[in-house]
This record gives C-alpha cells, structure tokens and sequence, in this order.
C-alpha cells in the first residue's frame, strides 16, 4: 500500500503531467492562462445557514482541499509551477480552513490572499488573457472569458485518461470504503434499520456524510429495488436482502462499490446473487484499451436475459426476450460509466477534444459511456437485476406479458434487486486493475 509519502511523490508528477496538458490546451487558444475557482459556500434561501460546501471537480482534479472555500487555481502558459491561492482571512466563527497534506505543497506556489482585488493582481494583464473556470463571475471576466466551451471540452476530454496519483487515490478509497461495507453488512445481519447500516458505514471508514462522494444507498428487502434508495428507513425490518452502494472520498476521488447480501445463503435470491457475481466479472473481464463499453452494455443485457431464464423468470428463450428488449424492465440503467473527481465524471459522452458529442446508441439512447475505452481510463462495471413494481406492472400490461412466469416474479418482488459494481483501472499495458476487488481480498478487516 502507497503511504502518505509516496502519494506526495505521485502528485508532484500529477501536477507537472497535469501542467503540460493544460498548456497544450491553452497552446490551441488565444487565451496565456486558465483560473480555476473552487468555489464559494452558499446560503439556503431565506435563511442563514449554508449548504455543505465542496469544490467543483476542476478544482479537486489539480488540489485536494474540497472544503476550503474561495481558492483558486493558475496554471499559466509561461510558467511550470501552477499558483494556488488561499483566502486567508480572520474568522472567529469557524475552526481553521483544510489544509493541503505534508509534502504536496512542493509542485505548488502558494500565495495567500485577503480580497480578490489583491488576486487580480497576480492575473494576465492581457485583455482577455485569462479562460476563468467558475460556477459564478466572482472575477468579472466578460462572458466569453467565463467557462469558454472551447477550453472546458478539452478539460473534460483530457480528464478520461488519469495520472498515476489519480489512480491512487481511487485505488485508496476503494480500500478505505471495504472496512465500511463490512460494518454495513454485519448491522444488516444484526437486524438493523437502513440508518442504522449507514451509521455504521460511516463509523467504518470514519467520514462524516457530508465527506461522502454520493449519498449513501442502503435498501434493505424491496428497496434494494429503488435504484438510487437515499430516502432510508428508520424502522428496522425483518431482514431478507440488502444492498448498499456507497463510496470514499480520498483526495476528492471517488469510490463507487455496490454489493448485494441474502440473509438466508440457502434461499434462491442468494442462489441469483451468485450467478449475477459470476456474470460481473466476465463482464469485467470483457474490457480493455479499444474496448467498446457500448458492446459490454448490450452483451450484459443477453446475460441478464439468460439470468432470468435459468431462474425461470421467463417462459421464452433468453434471445427472444433479449431481442423483445423485455431484459431492460429488470435491468433499467447503463452497465457503468467513467469515474474519477466526478462519480459520474464529465466527459464520457465526447467524441473528441473539440466537444463533437459521440452519438446515443439508437437502443439505449441514455447510455452515459460511449467512447471506446483508452489507457488509463478508470470504468465501473455494475450490471443489475432488480424486481420493480412500476416496471412489471407496465410489462404486465403489454403484449408480452404471456412471455413472463409471474409466480416467479412474485417470489422475488420481496428481495428488491441485485447490483455488482467494482471499479476497473485500464492499464496502459493492457491489463485491467479491479481496484474493488484487490481491496476487498487485500485488507482483512
Ligand atoms: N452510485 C451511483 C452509481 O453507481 O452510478
Ligand atoms: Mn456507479
Ligand atoms: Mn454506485
């Protein structure tokens, strides 16, 4: 496992690699530097309170201080050693800002500042000279300044392929998160409510919920069904299956893991979670550099189709009800998507540098990850089989209705559903890293 100090390592290469790309974009424009800002907490309306503050994910790609409100980023095109500016105010109210960890300061010129007027000053004096990255005009750029398409696209496009550090820093929230899904599936075999498990999530990989780099999902029985279950139950139930996706945030990268439990290893839903864990990984297995994840979708729907005739769901052939697209209404959403600062990181639709968007596959037009895998591209592969009321009455309804063994249906509406998802490095070299997977077999406790 990679220490603190060696992380440090890792980032100095992060940022001049990071550097050069970002000066090779700035090489195609008119603009000599781009400013990124953090970000600025926000007030709920008509109140006094903020709203939890996190930097936006062009920041958290070049600096791991999430929480620290009012920074901003300066990579110039005359100058290796981006800028990094800190407010640096007095503040009786709140304890001290984050600060960055030991040894990442090095790649880094670090100016503090007390008002934007004093930043300014540290900008290109060309007019125009500067592509200012920000969710609001905090510096006053004219409008073409201000998230120029032309420069964000190519950020976004770039970001697909990640640095050393970033793959690190995935790899470590995969593995700080295993302790938590333990402690989350030992409270759910103890009997305990949805909130319950999410405390004892959080208890496990010692994060606040605020820390979390998406809302904790935790469906026990039916609500493994509802694909996003964030709403979660304060009463306990009588348990019979769970499932929980949940991450870790580790220098502002995300871990995105799914797993899903029987309570009874006897019954025929933990039965359908073993073939389902089989089908994942060949699945995984499936990607690689030149890999189409639009083809793995389609292949993980005939599996999924397959599935649900070897568990006799489906009184016709896998084929006819793969070809009849009956798999989608037990498996609704896209295999997975590209994952990074974003848990759903931005970019996976583009075709090129220049933004051109690759078009939707014509049967699943709302696939996130079209582009043909490349080197370093961190996926997450999470196929799913669930039991949803709405989605069976519509089938019920159609006229394929006959093609369905509804009794079956019936034994497994009360287990919710099914869903896998690890998260796959593809190495340059041409292997695939299971980060998931590693953690999990890796650390024992
Ligand atoms: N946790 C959200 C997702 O898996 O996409
Ligand atoms: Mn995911
Ligand atoms: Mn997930």
């Amino acid at each position: 496992m990679i220490d603190k100090a060696d992380q440090a390592t890792l980032y100095g290469q992060h940022l001049s690699e990071k550097t050069h790309r970002f000066q090779a974009i700035l090489g195609a424009t008119e603009f000599d530097e781009i400013v990124i800002a953090a970000g600025d907490s926000k007030i709920q309306f008509a109140d006094d309170m903020a709203y939890p503050f996190v930097a936006n994910p062009y920041f958290r790609e070049w600096v791991p201080l999430g929480k620290r409100v009012g920074s901003y980023l300066q990579i110039s095109l005359n100058s290796d050693r981006p800028r990094l500016f800190l407010l640096t105010v007095e503040d009786i109210w709140h304890t001290a800002p984050q600060s960055l960890p030991v040894g990442f300061e090095q790649g880094l010129e670090i100016i503090e500042y007390a008002s934007l007027d004093e930043l300014k000053k540290y900008l290109s004096q060309k007019q125009d000279g500067t592509a200012f990255i920000a969710e609001t005009n905090s510096l006053n750029m004219v409008q073409e300044c201000w998230n120029p398409q032309a420069v964000t696209d190519q950020i976004d496009y770039q970001r697909r392929a990640k640095t050393a550090y970033e793959q690190d820093c995935v790899r470590q929230a995969n593995r700080l998160a295993v302790p938590a899904h333990r402690a989350a599936y030992k409270a759910f075999m103890a009997g305990a409510s949805e909130l319950e498990i999410a405390a004892a999530y959080l208890r496990g990989c010692g994060c606040s919920e605020h820390e979390m780099p998406y809302g904790i999902i935790a469906g026990v029985n039916e609500h493994g069904a509802v694909l996003h279950h964030h709403n979660l139950d304060k009463q306990r139930r009588t348990p019979r299956s769970f499932l929980i996706d949940a991450g870790v945030a580790e220098n502002g990268y995300a871990s995105d893991i799914t797993r899903t439990y029987a309570y009874d290893p006897g019954s025929d839903f933990a039965a359908l979670i073993e073939v389902m864990d089989v089908m994942q990984q060949q699945l995984v297995a499936g990607g690689g550099i030149g890999k189409s994840p639009v083809d793995l979708h389609v292949l993980s729907h005939l599996k999924v189709a397959e599935v649900l005739r070897q568990f006799d769901v489906l009184k016709v052939s896998a084929e006819e009800a793969f070809d009849l697209g009956i798999s989608a209404t037990f498996y609704p959403h896209g295999l997975g998507h590209h994952l990074g600062c974003n848990v759903h990181d931005r970019g996976s639709n583009l075709a090129n540098a220049q933004g051109d968007l690759l078009p939707a596959p014509e049967k699943y037009p709302k696939l996130r990850s079209g582009a043909l895998m490349v080197a370093n591209q961190i996926h997450t592969v999470e196929p799913g089989l669930y039991f949803i009321p709405a989605l069976l009455h519509r089938l019920r309804q159609g006229e394929f209705a006959s093609k369905i063994n509804w009794s079956r249906v019936e034994d497994f509406l009360p287990f919710g559903g099914i869903r896998i998802e690890d998260n796959i490095v593809v190495h340059r070299d041409g292997s695939l890293e299971n980060l998931t997977r590693d953690a999990f077999r890796d650390i024992k406790q």
